[in-house]
């Protein structure tokens, strides 16, 4: 009677729904539950010939008999949400009796994605672009610390039109002083257009099951059962520990599972981290462990199939970055690691960052903008090739990976983590237990 959580380590995109469907497999877990986030994210699952990617559905879907869990601090966008379920129908999964929304999550207005949008030309003024997912997470959260957000329970209740109305007027007020002062361009064709799919999509949603969730998931604790709580992007995308502002909108670490699902911090057991064995990012701000040379980039980029799950942007690539993996691991608490893309490894040589370094001297603390860095300092190894795809046996481990994985554990032996997992290709059945 315990909750397992797991959460991506670097900038997003770790793999973390195939890592959530893999911990599945173990039959150990009655439950997955979002607990952050919205649409922004994107998370694959890839089972034989089926792909599907979960945007606010939980990587539990392609496991039938798995119960999923839309916590309250999830930001629903409903359009999203109704066509990831006719999607999955359409693969075989129909999820409608085992999915619970929480009353309490925000629901992401039809008006939000173009605020979202709206804020990143106001941005892009100032040369800061946060580079979003234009899926109005920013605006729905902002429209959650003002108390004034509709959520997912209202739906139900008499008032609830009305209340749609205001926010909508309060929204366009916003549209037009970002169209008098920024040049922002309203497109009413596709407000309206955009406003007819989400009532659609509402009444949709009308039809799930929206219940107390914290009540449910509280009550499947008493009965002894597990559930897995799936975090959204990463550490590095935290609202308040990341490259602010260069984040997401919401909280991603630990801490916030339990304010998301309505749990005590008491029935947290293990915390299970992800990262890749390069690193990734899309988006604006500052990338340290940037790979310099393009085609090298360019080789990771696309060995690694580096497009985003959401926007298909090209993902940039990094070497791994061993100080940022550090700080996420220690802020996170984290105690069990998987290590995914150990099949890409495009380059005879790889490089891993150790440390950072402002004006010649060398961090010990995570800095708070990481445009300050002047310099990252790395280590130079050799690579272990592409030879170990689809491996699933340890003992099948080419030398070269295992040097690698040793090299990572010995630079982790004085945090309390172990690696349990290493990630050998998309599907469910690519990896190998440590
Ligand atoms: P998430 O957002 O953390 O769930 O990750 P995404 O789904 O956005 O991106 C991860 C990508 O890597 C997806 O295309 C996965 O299918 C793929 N993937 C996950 N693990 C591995 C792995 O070990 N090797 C390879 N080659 N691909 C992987
Ligand atoms: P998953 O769960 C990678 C990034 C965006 C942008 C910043 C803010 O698939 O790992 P937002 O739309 O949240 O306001 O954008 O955060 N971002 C992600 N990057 N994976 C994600 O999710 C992301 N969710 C948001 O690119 O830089
Ligand atoms: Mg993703």
């Amino acid at each position: 009677m315990a909750i397992d959580l797991l959460i991506g380590l670097q900038w997003g995109d770790e793999g973390k729904g195939k890592n959530i469907d893999q911990l599945l497999s173990t039959g150990n877990y009655f439950g997955v539950a979002r607990f952050q986030g919205g649409a922004n994210a994107g998370h694959t699952l890839k089972s034989g010939d089926k792909t599907f990617i979960g945007h606010i559905v939980p990587s539990g879907c392609l496991r039938e008999n798995v119960e999923l869990y839309v916590g309250n601090e999830v930001v629903v966008d409903a359009i999203s949400l109704i066509k990831e379920i006719e999607e999955l129908k359409k693969l075989g999964f129909d999820i409608t009796s085992r999915l619970y929304i929480s009353n309490r999550a925000k629901l992401v207005s039809y008006l939000h994605p173009f605020i979202d949008q709206a804020e990143e030309c106001y941005r892009s003024k100032g040369g800061n672009k946060i580079g979003t997912t234009c899926r109005g997470i920013g605006p729905a959260y902002s429209d959650s610390r003002a108390r004034r957000i509709l959520l997912v329970g209202d739906i139900n209740f008499p008032d609830f039109k009305q209340k749609e109305e205001e926010l909508s007027e309060l929204h366009m007020n916003f549209l037009n002083m970002y169209k008098d002062k920024y040049n922002f361009e309203i497109i009413e064709d596709k407000i309206n257009e955009a406003k007819v799919a989400w009532q659609k999509a509402i009444e949709e949603v009308k039809k799930l099951q929206i219940c107390d969730l914290s009540f449910l998931i509280q009550k499947r604790l008493s009965e002894g059962k597990h559930i897995l709580a799936e975090g959204a992007q990463g550490v590095m995308l935290d609202l308040d520990f990341g490259d602010y502002p260069n984040v997401t909108s919401s909280n991603v670490l630990p801490a916030n599972v339990c304010l998301g699902l309505g749990v005590p911090h008491t029935a947290i057991r293990d915390i299970y981290g992800v990262t890749k064995t390069y690193t990734t990012k899309v988006g604006g701000g500052d990338f340290p462990s940037r790979i310099k040379d393009k085609e090298i980039e360019n080789l990771f980029q696309q060995a690694g199939n580096e497009f985003g799950a959401t926007t298909g942007r090209p993902r940039m690539c990094g070497w791994l970055d061993l100080f940022a993996l550090r700080y996420a691991i220690k802020l996170s608490g984290v105690n069990k690691l998987f290590i995914n893309k150990a099949d890409i490894c495009p380059t005879e040589e790889i490089e891993v960052i150790s440390s950072y370094e402002v004006d010649g001297k060398t961090l010990e603390e995570f800095p708070l903008r990481l445009n300050q860095i002047t310099r990252v300092k790395t280590e130079k190894m050799l690579g272990w090739g592409t030879s170990n795809y689809g491996v699933s046996d340890k003992e099948k481990v080419s030398p070269a990976l295992m040097k690698y994985l040793n090299y990572l554990k010995d630079k982790l032996s004085d945090l309390n983590v172990k690696i349990v997992s290493v990630g050998t290709g998309p599907d469910r059945s690519h990896f190998f237990d440590l």
